[in-house]
């Protein structure tokens, strides 16, 4: 069975006061989640230390980690320096990484093994610009990345992933997909993976969907069939939204 999951993205928001705050709130807020559904909290780098205690009950995750490995790289974070903290997720190929920061899908590849290799759980973003959607290249474009990010890992390897299927014209905009268009991609995502690893692997892996996901939309994205739960940015800065998003499976 595959988890429902709902991570809140915080991205370059907060500062460490604000960030304790919110975390206090939704401390105040959990008794209200369902008992099934994970929770994760992707924070800033600086902060991920401090709270690997505070988060008690759910999930802390970083946004992105480093392709190489420990050694004489000025800078980066690296997917161990993270487990030895009490990390246990990382977003890999978001789509602000991909487009500002120029990460490939080569790239984006090499930095899934190596924070599966360091035995952290990936959530792993893909999706199309406006421009492909309306070209119609759109499955092309994910199932490039999904192949070239996800189908040199092995099947056990996969029980550490998590896809995110974020739409960028949806991102921050306040645009949504329509429940019928992530329907869609989910379920061609899934029978992807059924096809290269099997269909147990495809039915245990969770799906989330990203971008403008809120109160008001998330319980008809997440009754979708194939739609396993949320990766919210702008919404889980709030913690009556973030709460309100946990609570939106039927
Ligand atoms: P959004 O961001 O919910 O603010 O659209 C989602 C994301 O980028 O993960």
């Amino acid at each position: 069975m595959r988890s429902q999951i709902v991570a809140g993205n915080w991205k370059s928001n907060l500062t460490f006061q604000e960030a304790k705050t919110l975390i206090a709130d939704l401390q105040d807020l959990k008794g209200s989640f369902p008992d099934d559904v994970k929770v994760a909290l992707a924070a800033p780098f600086p902060y991920l230390g401090a709270f690997a205690s505070e988060v008690k009950g759910m999930h802390l995750a970083a946004q992105n980690s480093s392709a190489h490995e420990m050694g004489a790289f000025t800078g980066e974070v690296h997917p161990e320096m993270l487990a030895s903290l009490g990390v246990d997720h990382v977003i890999i190929g978001h789509s602000e990484r991909r487009s500002f920061f120029n990460e490939s899908n080569e790239v984006v590849a090499d930095k899934v093994k190596r924070a599966v290799n360091a035995g952290l759980n990936v959530f792993f973003c893909c999706g199309e610009l406006l421009e492909h959607r309306e070209e119609e290249v759109h499955f092309d474009l994910v199932k490039e990345q999904i192949e070239t990010g996800l189908f040199d890992l092995d099947e056990t390897a996969m029980k550490q992933i998590v896809i995110a299927y974020e739409p960028v014209w949806a991102i921050g905009t306040g645009r949504t997909a329509s429940s019928e268009q992530a329907q869609e991609m989910h379920a061609a995502i899934r029978s992807w993976i059924a096809n290269e690893f099997s269909e147990a692997c495809a039915e245990n892996t969770s799906i989330l969907y990203g971008g403008s996901c809120k109160p008001s939309n998330a319980r008809e994205l997440f009754a979708q069939k194939d739609v396993d739960g949320g990766l919210i940015g702008g919404a889980s800065l709030s913690a009556k939204d973030f709460a309100a998003i946990i609570q939106s499976f039927a």
